[in-house]
């Protein structure tokens, strides 16, 4: 191993290894610190070069690598297993943006670079980069693709997937394919990009992206609408559609007890009402300076009959404070402790159903649970997350934990939908991959994964 280890040194030079315990204990805990893996060693290439070196090495050494970004992954599949056998390749260092193309409204960027810093690139430029995310001051665009993340603006702009022109990847055997061409329109063969798009590194290493670019959007108004009960969300999006169209940047749904988690963990986090209220919707709309434009459809029925009460930002200060209310969920569950997270998804028309019945469920096989729902339900996605009872011992919970997660994806399953909707596999949805995806779907998955990486050495144990 020594050996081995002394030639990925080699390879990047001194800045571009870690082997200090002290050191690589950032790359080996998962954001929520549920899974922790080691390793011998982190190398972070400086080029795409250096990648495919460290791969090919790798390859012929048949030692696993575990590709990572901003280690920002809510499935546990940017960290190593417990063998202490594989390496883990950060993209930290492969973070140039290489081209801003203005009147082609492209960019090309490297893996490592962070998601904000990409999003400002392209607003210094006058143009958008339309993914957000919570974790975008930390994930990488190279982590964003590998998982085709959703994020806040999938309604109007669709998944990572959407925003990609061309790719550059090293595969398992170090060879890179490069597929850089900022195109909208190509067809010339097979688009082998899609393959690597929601991959989780188990098929090639991103190393660099051809991202679409839009105009930028002018003035977004942001406001919180206070609701009833869940369906009303689903309801009012029907409504605000029809009178806004795709003007409608984001429509999320925030259950009351997720905002009251905030509210206690988040210090200075307060909600714009004077009393809580069941459920909550965020909305950002393009208003353009005509900001009168959500008021009314918002004061107007059918809209209005559904609504309890509404707070519109008057300004970016105050739209600031509301999506700092949203961006600081992940943070509050994260300090409130244990729960099952259900990243789920329905189709929209199916949403109402999936809430209805969900409550019966929970209700009907643990009535002490509660349910901390929050999500993107514009798009359908809901994180449809269960706290366990206090008194449940370790086995217990496991148990029922388990009991009560099958549960919801069975009935997911049966309305069309998806156990992973954003986040991917990784370590800890990999069971219900075999669940819910067998037969012919996921056999051509096994055949692809033997076919781009016979050796099995990248990202070994995740996703199949
Ligand atoms: P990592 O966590 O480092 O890696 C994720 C996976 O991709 C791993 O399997 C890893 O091996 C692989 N990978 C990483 N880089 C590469 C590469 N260059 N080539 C090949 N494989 C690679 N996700 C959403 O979809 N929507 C959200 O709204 C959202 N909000 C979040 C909010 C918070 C606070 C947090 C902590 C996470 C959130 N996530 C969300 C999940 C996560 O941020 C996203 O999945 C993100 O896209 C991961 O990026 P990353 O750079 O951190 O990747
Ligand atoms: C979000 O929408 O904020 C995320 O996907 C993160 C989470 O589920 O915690
Ligand atoms: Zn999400």
């Amino acid at each position: 191993m020594t050996e081995f280890l002394d030639s990925l040194k080699a390879i990047v030079g001194p800045r571009g290894w870690k082997t200090d315990a002290h050191d690589l204990e950032p790359y080996l805990t998962e954001w929520r610190g549920v899974f922790v893996g080691r390793t011998p060693m982190v190398v972070a290439p400086a080029t795409t070069d250096e990648v495919a070196a460290v791969v090919r090495a790798c390859s012929d050494a048949g030692v696993g690598i575990v590709p990572q970004g901003g280690n920002t992954s809510m499935c546990a599949g940017a960290i190593p297993d417990e063998s202490g056998e594989q390496i883990v390749l950060s993209l930290e260092r492969l973070n140039r943006i290489r081209n801003l193309d203005a009147l082609n409204y492209s960019i090309e960027v490297e893996a490592g670079c962070l998601l904000a810093t990409i999003q400002a690139a392209a607003s210094d430029g006058g143009l958008h980069f339309p993914l957000s995310l919570a974790a975008e001051g930390s994930c990488q665009i190279g982590g964003n693709l590998a998982t085709n993340a959703g994020g806040l603006n999938v309604i109007r702009y669709g998944t990572a997937r959407a925003l990609v022109l061309g790719l550059e990847v090293v595969l398992a055997d170090g060879s890179v394919l490069s597929s850089m061409r900022s195109l909208r329109k190509d067809t010339a063969g097979y688009d082998l990009k899609q393959l690597f798009i929601g991959s989780e590194g188990t098929l090639g290493i991103i190393t660099a992206a051809a991202l679409k670019l839009f105009p930028a959007p002018g003035e977004l108004t942001t406001a919180l609408i206070a609701l009833r009960e869940s369906g009303d969300a689903v309801r009012l999006l029907a409504k605000l559609r029809t009178a806004l169209a795709d003007r409608i940047a984001a429509f999320e749904i925030v259950s009351g007890p997720i905002f009251e988690l905030v509210e206690r963990h988040i210090p200075g986090a307060k909600l714009p009402f004077s009393d809580p209220h069941p459920w909550y919707v965020l909305i950002q709309v393009a208003t353009n300076g005509e900001q009168e434009i959500l008021e009314n459809a918002l004061l107007s029925e059918p809209a209005a009959e559904l609504i309890i009460d509404a707070v519109i930002a008057k300004n970016s200060a105050e739209a600031n404070q509301l999506w700092h209310l949203r961006h600081s969920i992940s943070e509050a569950e994260r300090q409130h402790g244990k729960a099952l997270k259900h990243d789920i998804s329905v189709p929209v028309s199916k949403m109402q159903e999936f809430l209805t019945r969900g409550d019966a469920l929970l209700t009907e096989m643990l009535p002490d649970a509660e349910l901390l729902a929050f999500g993107h339900v514009g798009d359908g996605n809901l994180h449809y997350n269960v706290q366990l009872p206090g008194e449940l011992t370790p086995e217990q919970w496991d148990e029922v934990g388990e009991q009560i997660t099958v549960a919801i994806y069975d009935l997911v399953a049966t309305l069309g939908g998806s156990f992973s909707a954003e986040h991917g596999v990784g370590q800890s949805k990999k069971r219900y991959l075999e669940r819910y995806r067998g037969g012919v779907e996921l056999e051509l998955m096994r055949r692809l994964k033997s076919t781009l990486d016979p050796r099995n050495i990248l990202n070994p144990g995740k996703v199949i």
